[in-house]
């Protein structure tokens, strides 16, 4: 997938081997220079439970990256998969990167049978793509509270609740 937006050209890859410390680093410059979303990126993906990871590519360089991981459910099994981080290199920010990456990603999620995604974030970003705090009501996390919401990818996936949800062990720290 390719993009053209202002004169600034960027793909969407889905093998990110390579790319590893290009992505560490403009996580961490999307967060302010803290490292803890670069660590948990890293974690998720020694602890094997990186479920999805895309990267927004320009001119060789990672501009933008984006993570989706399991989640355990309970008392049944649900197929959940957590969005965070989400990260666009701030120079390139406001420019369509971090939507194309949350859809493109929402989609392969989907490919993926994953049910339904949680995302913590703020509902005027995330709403855009059809989160919504309603739908994180059946599910009761470590990180429920105003900002948690939740996206059915297949419809009334998320009635039959509610679940108790645990992250990886790799958010253990946040
Ligand atoms: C949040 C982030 C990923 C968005 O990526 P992006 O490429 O800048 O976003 P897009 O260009 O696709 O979308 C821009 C729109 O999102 C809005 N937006 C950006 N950050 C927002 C936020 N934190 N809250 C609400 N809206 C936000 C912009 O105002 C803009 O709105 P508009 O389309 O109505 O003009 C990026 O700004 C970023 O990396 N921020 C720092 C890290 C972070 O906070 N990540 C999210 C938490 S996990």
């Amino acid at each position: 997938m390719t993009n053209q937006d202002d004169n600034q050209r960027f793909t969407i890859v889905t093998d990110v081997r390579g790319l590893e410390d290009g992505i560490s680093g403009l996580i961490r410059a999307a967060f302010g220079g803290q490292d803890d979303e670069a660590i948990l990126v890293r974690q998720l993906r020694t602890e094997g439970a990186m479920l999805v990871e895309l990267a927004a590519v320009a001119d060789g360089v990672p501009v933008g990256h984006i993570a989706f991981s399991r989640l355990a459910t309970q008392p049944k099994f649900l197929a959940l998969a957590a969005l965070a981080p989400l990260s666009v290199t701030p120079a390139r920010q406001g420019r369509g990167i971090g939507s194309a990456l949350a859809r493109a990603g929402l989609e392969a999620c989907r490919t993926q049978g994953i049910a339904a995604v949680a995302v913590l974030g703020d509902p005027a970003y995330y709403g855009r793509f059809g989160f919504t705090l309603e739908a994180a009501r059946m599910l009761d996390s470590a990180y429920s509270g105003p900002h948690f919401q939740a996206l059915a990818l297949i419809p009334g996936a998320l009635s039959g609740g509610p679940w108790t949800v645990r992250y990886p062990a790799a958010f253990g720290d946040l």
